[in-house]
């Protein structure tokens, strides 16, 4: 494991936008040995205003929103739909820095989701047509044949951006930037959108 020097968060050295700190904040956990630096945790609340976690893969920016791509009936999806607001966060064990975005959830243009859609290896393609995510399944086996079914419908073409796949994004409200420190006395900035900027308040460990 590669090591790092840990930073200090100062008020003077951060980008005035949140969104221009944070591709400053992913591109040093890209420099880093860290497997999965755009994996989050994605928040959602359902219908009994209870919260669900599960982690996702962010996938670039969109008109000011943190993308990720899932399957709209699964049941991060129904409850995106009932609820649109989510919270995301980043873990970047290696800098010990970790992301936190609360916003608003819309749904990404379907150019953009079948731009993304055909980008992916085939059998992911394959894969994300089969599965009606979140629903239960009497065994792997018949998941597999599912599978080879497709395989058989689109053998020769193009698989086609299934209706009930594609992208979301968070427009995030806030989001905090917390960096590790001695003694467990940490730095966090929570930056706040207001009318036309972005305030930032320095929050307490
Ligand atoms: C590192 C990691 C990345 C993942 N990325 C995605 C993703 O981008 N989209 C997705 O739908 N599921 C992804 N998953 C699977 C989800 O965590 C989850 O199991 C699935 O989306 C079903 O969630 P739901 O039943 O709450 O809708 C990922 C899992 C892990 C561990």
């Amino acid at each position: 494991m590669s090591t790092v020097k840990l930073q200090a968060l100062n008020e003077a050295d951060v980008m005035p936008e949140p969104i221009a700190q944070f591709e400053r904040w992913l591109a040093e956990a890209k420099a880093t040995s860290l497997a999965e630096p755009t994996a989050m945790a994605l928040a959602t609340v359902g219908a009994n205003g209870r919260p669900s976690l599960r982690m996702v893969l962010f996938k670039g920016l969109h008109n000011g929103g943190f993308c990720f791509y899932t399957n709209y009936g699964s049941r991060k999806g129904g409850e995106l739909t009932a609820h649109p607001y989510a919270a995301l966060t980043f873990w970047w064990d290696i800098l010990e820095r970790q992301v936190r975005i609360e916003g608003r959830v819309e749904r990404v243009p379907k150019a953009l989701s079948d731009r993304y859609f055909h980008s992916r290896p085939r059998g992911s393609q394959i894969g994300a047509y089969t599965s009606r995510q979140s629903e239960p399944l009497p065994d792997r086996a018949a998941l597999d044949q599912r599978l080879a079914e497709t395989e058989r419908q689109f053998a020769g073409a193009e698989v086609p951006l299934p209706e009930w796949w594609g992208g979301f994004r968070v427009v995030p409200e806030t989001m905090e930037f917390w960096q590790g420190r001695p003694n467990r006395v940490h730095d966090r900035l929570l930056y706040r959108q207001t009318d036309s900027a972005w305030t930032i308040e320095r929050l307490q460990p």
